[in-house]
């Protein structure tokens, strides 16, 4: 069993040896009569309990507390004293000490306080390794075994360990951004922390500063009563995800560009600076560049939000993704919709593999979802997936009219969700043909933009 590794520090030689002699049976215990010679060792091999002398020559026990805490956050510290120090051991409590233990010691007494804070540790770990653990086994699949993804992923891996270098994902609509940008949160050391999404297209561009920055009561006219935190704020100590970036106010931009240079800002109406520590992961699917060429998007800010940025490739660029992520859909959505698929039928796994995909992921997703939801199994057909219209790679134009509806199996049907997932069909299908132009495509369905944009980020988030 591996032993927990203790520190006394003390000038009076007596009371480290004899607090020494004492438990080091049990732990391993190193002793030293100054702090500055402790924290060095602190430093070099940090222990698991500081049992630390409140009047220390040099510097006291007091600052030394501060500067142990200040380093590790989660070490114990127990605080030995005179009795007449009790004023100094308030004020150490308050700084985080753990315990304190009055002179002359108890032996008995000291062990117990020991034992109690060592147990408290172990407590600790073994929560943090659940938390590890329920956040592991409860991530979104990841799927892709192309060497393009591959490679992407081993450099997320390693860009997310930084916890603050802000990172902009680069990338056609549906190849992933918003799952790699989870992947970051969950991979940094920051995962614990909350991980903020902003849709920065979804929020009118009105109000998308008071979402960002916040506000203080009376700001605006319905500023409300009592302020409000905004979405920076919400992603303190962990990630702030912003999706769509390129959306962003120019009035929003710059105030954004401040808070990533300085790491401060003040809520809308406010005078209190604001310090807050957040990873910026940002993402876009439009071509930046041409925005700035256009002076919709400051250039610093495109700089500044890509310290790190990454090209996420499309998945015409990596095929071998394409069975992969068809078979884990297929199965997702068997099990969803209480089906009996087995497998995807050979000539639809070859047009799948021959088919032009713009709509990337989410495209290979949403027909899955249709072809398991409409098809009758047991193995997945072109019929199910609406492909069989289609010549191979070519015209991607769906003979609706001549597809007929499968008819309805003897134990029926739920409407409402093949409505849901016809709606879902058209939405992507007419972004698709209006190549990512909203308008575009919401006069294919005559419907309206805000419609249109509404219902799409709707079916996207849920
Ligand atoms: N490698 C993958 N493995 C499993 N699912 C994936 C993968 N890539 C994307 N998806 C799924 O495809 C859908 C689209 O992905 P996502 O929303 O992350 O795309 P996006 O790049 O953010 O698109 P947009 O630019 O339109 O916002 C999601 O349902 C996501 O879970
Ligand atoms: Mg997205």
């Amino acid at each position: 069993m591996i032993k927990y590794t203790i520190y006394v520090v003390d000038d009076e030689e007596t009371i480290t040896q004899s607090i020494k002699m004492a438990i080091e049976t049990d732990y391993r215990v190193l002793t030293f009569a100054d702090a500055e010679t402790a924290i060095d060792a602190i430093k070099k091999d940090p222990p698991d309990l500081v049992l630390l002398d409140i009047g220390l020559p040099g510097i006291s026990g007091v600052e030394a507390l501060g500067e142990i805490k200040n380093q590790y956050p989660d070490m114990l510290v127990i605080m030995i004293t005179a009795y007449e120090d009790i004023e100094t051991v308030i004020s150490c409590m308050k700084s985080g000490a753990y315990d304190y233990v009055i002179k002359p010691l108890h032996m008995d007494g000291l062990e117990v306080t020991i034992r109690n804070a060592l147990d408290t540790i172990k407590l600790r770990k073994e929560v943090q390794a659940l938390q590890e653990k329920f956040l592991k086994e409860n991530l979104p699949c990841f799927i892709g075994e192309s060497n393009a993804i591959h490679d992407v992923m081993e450099f997320i891996d390693m860009v997310a360990k930084s916890p603050d270098t802000p990172i902009l994902l680069i990338g056609e609509t549906g190849t992933g951004k918003e799952l790699i940008a989870g992947a970051i949160h969950y991979r940094s050391p920051n995962f614990r922390g909350p991980l903020t999404t902003v849709n920065c297209a979804a929020i009118p561009k009105d109000l998308i500063e008071s979402e960002l920055f916040g506000y203080e009561k009376g700001a605006f006219s319905g500023a409300g009563v009592a302020g409000k935190k905004g979405l920076i704020e919400e992603s303190a100590n962990g990630t702030l995800f912003l999706d769509e970036v390129g959306d962003l106010s120019l009035e929003a931009q710059a105030k954004l560009l401040r808070f990533l240079e300085a790491g401060e800002f003040y809520r809308l109406g406010g005078t209190k600076k604001l310090h807050i520590k957040t990873r910026v992961v940002s993402a876009t699917n439009k071509e930046i560049n041409e925005m700035i060429d256009q002076a919709l998007f400051r250039k610093d800010l495109y700089f500044r939000l890509g310290v790190i940025s990454v090209q996420i490739p499309s998945l015409n660029e990596r095929r071998e993704d394409i069975m992969p992520l068809a078979r884990h859909f297929l199965t997702e959505f068997d099990r969803k919709f209480n089906k009996k698929f087995t497998g995807i039928s050979p000539e639809a796994e070859n047009r799948l593999m021959n088919y032009h995909w713009t709509g990337n992921v989410r495209e290979l997703k949403n027909m899955i979802e249709r072809g398991v939801l409409t098809g009758k199994g047991a193995e997945l057909t072109l019929q199910d997936l609406g492909l069989e219209a289609m010549s191979v790679g070519g015209g991607r134009e769906l003979a609706l009219e001549n597809t007929p509806f499968p008819p309805i199996p003897q134990e029926g049907i739920d409407l409402t969700t093949v409505e849901k997932a016809l709606e879902k069909f058209y939405i992507e299908e007419a972004f698709r043909m209006a190549k990512g132009n909203e308008s575009k495509a919401a006069k294919l369905l005559n419907i309206n933009h805000h419609t249109y944009r509404y219902r799409r980020k709707k079916l996207q988030t849920g």
